[in-house]
């Protein structure tokens, strides 16, 4: 593909965020603070059509998400949908309102994988922080449905200072459910996390205790399961190259239809984001506002400029470079190189220990 003369990637991923209405009220959710009203939620028919257009911009994997994409009374319609569009389909799921008998419908519609996130590995604290009584047996109901379709399972465990000391026992958990990958994803902070930041943050001793615990379970499984884990934004010294760089790899595309960089672009102010009601994928990709502003390098500061590893990282997230300096062009404070590094390293060391905030719709 190419524009202006320029090559321009393709991307490989699409987050179709299928609805934001979702049963439990996690105080680290990832959504924007405005949530898109169910009314405003595309159609069948129109994301179908998004899935055929993403399929011929280079798409090739599909992740159907939410909220808890289950809200949908239409999941199985989509996901033949995206089946039929030759797109590798993953369903993240809170596993909260997916039956064993929807799931087989899933199944037979062309399902190819599913991810299950899971609070804790003790029942009364994955529930409490899921805000659901109840939700640690329905995700553990559902693991098993999905083993027993011989489907394969991703156990997403987000792990903050109420969990973090037990991620043994979460890679435990995960292996017992049967998943053959777990993630161990640290929270990140931007959207409603940013309110619960303070009780979610682990104590520096806390992380390097559960990167070294990583280490060992990583030998000790070796075969068994995969274990993805990386160091947590706050306690790095190199940021992320975040959504594998801004416009670079992937696409969002919310309740409503707008086509977003990355999940959490809309924190930004002042960024148009273009809909797949009023333009092709294709052309929001290539020349959407949003898409355009951030892309390459061209745009980044001092330090990055001159950086060598300003094609490595991209200088960082954008949102988190805006919520922590209120510039979104800034070097990334996670950057041990940024001028703003220290608010960094002070922010990591807040540690309160309030009631959370629960994400509800
Ligand atoms: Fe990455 Fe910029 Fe830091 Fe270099 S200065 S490591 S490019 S964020
Ligand atoms: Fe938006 Fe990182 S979350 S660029």
């Amino acid at each position: 593909m190419a524009t202006n003369g320029t090559a321009l990637p393709r991307p490989l991923g699409l987050l179709a965020e299928l609805t934001h209405r979702c049963p439990l009220g996690c105080p680290y959710c990832s959504n924007p603070l405005a949530l898109d009203p169910r009314a405003d939620e595309l159609d069948t028919a129109t994301w179908a059509r998004v899935l055929n257009e993403a399929a011929a911009l280079g798409v090739l994997q599909v992740h159907l998400s939410g909220g808890e994409p289950a809200s949908r009374r239409d999941l199985v319609e989509i996901t033949a949908a995206a089946r039929s569009a030759g797109l590798y389909t993953n369903l993240i799921t809170s596993g909260v309102g997916v039956t064993t008998q929807r799931l087989a419908a899933l199944a037979e519609a062309g399902l190819d994988h599913v991810q299950v996130s899971i609070q804790d590995s003790e029942e009364k604290s994955a529930d409490h922080i899921a805000g659901y009584d109840g939700a640690y047996a329905r995700k553990r109901a559902l693991a098993a449905a999905v083993v027993a379709l011989k489907l394969p399972l991703t156990v997403n465990a987000v792990i903050h200072r109420a969990n973090i000391a037990r991620v043994e026992n979460l890679v435990a958990l995960a292996l017992e459910m049967g998943a053959t990958r777990v993630e161990i994803a640290h929270v990140q902070y931007y959207g409603w996390a940013l309110k619960n930041r303070a009780t979610l943050m682990p104590t520096r001793a806390q992380v390097d205790e559960a990167v070294k615990a990583v280490e060992e379970l990583r030998k000790r499984h070796h075969g068994r399961i995969v274990i993805d884990a990386v160091v947590p934004d706050y306690h790095a010294r190199f940021p992320k190259p975040c959504v594998g760089g801004w416009g670079r790899r992937s696409l969002n595309v919310t309740p409503a239809g707008r086509v977003l960089p990355c999940h959490a672009a809309e924190s930004i102010p002042g960024l148009e984001f273009w809909s797949v009601r009023d333009h092709s994928l294709e052309e929001i990709w290539i020349s959407s506002p949003a898409f355009t502003a951030f892309r390459g390098t061209a745009f980044l500061p001092e330090p990055c400029q001159t950086c060598e590893r300003r094609e490595i990282d991209f200088g960082g997230c954008r949102c988190q470079a805006f919520a922590l300096t209120g510039d979104a062009r800034a070097t990334d404070p996670v950057c041990q190189l940024s001028p703003h590094h220290a608010l960094v390293a002070e922010l990591a060391n807040v540690q309160e220990d309030r009631s959370y905030s629960y994400r509800r719709m």
